[in-house]
């Protein structure tokens, strides 16, 4: 059975019609990847999964529809979201951040104390800025703490949207490393790219979107050969 699936996802912002009947699947422990331009509707499926807009058609979390559920309640279910450009809370510090993104587990501090080593093994720079602000962390650290709070509710499906976005190349590369350690640590990823080449790389399949429709998917190193990708979001001729 699939971790997640979608169906026929539709989804308007007033008159603008963001998402158009797209349906996808994700497999437990598969990193599926999301591509497609600005304006194509990535964020905005990301954002419907977690309960941030409502959509009409169907999102079904393991075998569970959670079209009608309450965004906090969906981050309880397991589903943890790292939205576009970060917004880690800057007047807080790194420690406070980790804390906040565990809030939905109440009481379970061994586990909160289990799930921040972890996220300080992946990010030994986060260990050593435990104390510092996080408006005060350089691009990639915040990026770097975005994930990790994300990670605090243990997610069995993290929601990665352009995580890449503004980082220097080498730093790219360290962030899409730490993304499959997430993933061979059981997590299973649906990642939104712009960087369409690191993505594929990264990813077991993938979906390309263009404005609001499902417009190629399959296997991500069969579409990194298909000349409509090469073309369009590899910039190649
Ligand atoms: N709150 C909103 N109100 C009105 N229109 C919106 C809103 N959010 C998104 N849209 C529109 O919906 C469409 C899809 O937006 P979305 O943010 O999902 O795109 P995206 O694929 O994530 O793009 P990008 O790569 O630039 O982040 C765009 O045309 C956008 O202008
Ligand atoms: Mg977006």
């Amino acid at each position: 059975m699939a971790l997640l699936e979608i169906n026929d996802l539709t989804v308007y912002y007033g008159h603008v019609h963001a998402l158009k009947g797209i349906s996808l699947t994700v497999e437990p422990g598969e990193i599926v990847a999301l591509i497609g331009a600005n304006g194509a509707g990535k964020s905005t499926t990301l954002r419907a999964i977690s309960g941030l807009v409502r959509p009409q058609g169907e999102i079904v979390f393991d075998g569970r529809s959670i079209n009608a559920t309450p965004a906090h309640q969906i981050v309880q279910m397991g589903i943890g979201h790292v939205p576009e450009g970060r917004k880690v809370f800057a007047t807080l510090t790194v420690d406070e951040n980790l804390t906040l993104g565990a809030y939905s587990r109440g009481r379970d501090r061994t586990g909160i104390e289990e799930s921040r080593e972890r996220v300080f093994a992946l990010f030994p720079r986060l260990a050593e800025r435990r104390h510092q602000l996080a408006g005060t962390l350089s691009g990639g650290e915040q990026q770097m703490l975005a994930i990790g709070r994300a990670l605090m509710v243990k997610p069995r499906l993290m929601l990665l949207d352009e995580p890449s976005l503004g980082l220097a190349p080498l730093l790219v590369q360290s962030i899409f490393q730490t993304i499959k350690e997430i993933n061979a640590q059981g997590t299973t990823v649906l990642l939104v790219e712009q960087n369409a080449r690191a993505a594929l790389k990264l990813a077991h399949r993938a979906y390309v979107l263009e404005t609001g429709r499902i417009a190629l998917s399959g296997p991500a190193n069969v579409l990194a050969e298909d000349p409509r990708v090469r073309r369009a979001y590899l910039g190649e001729r």
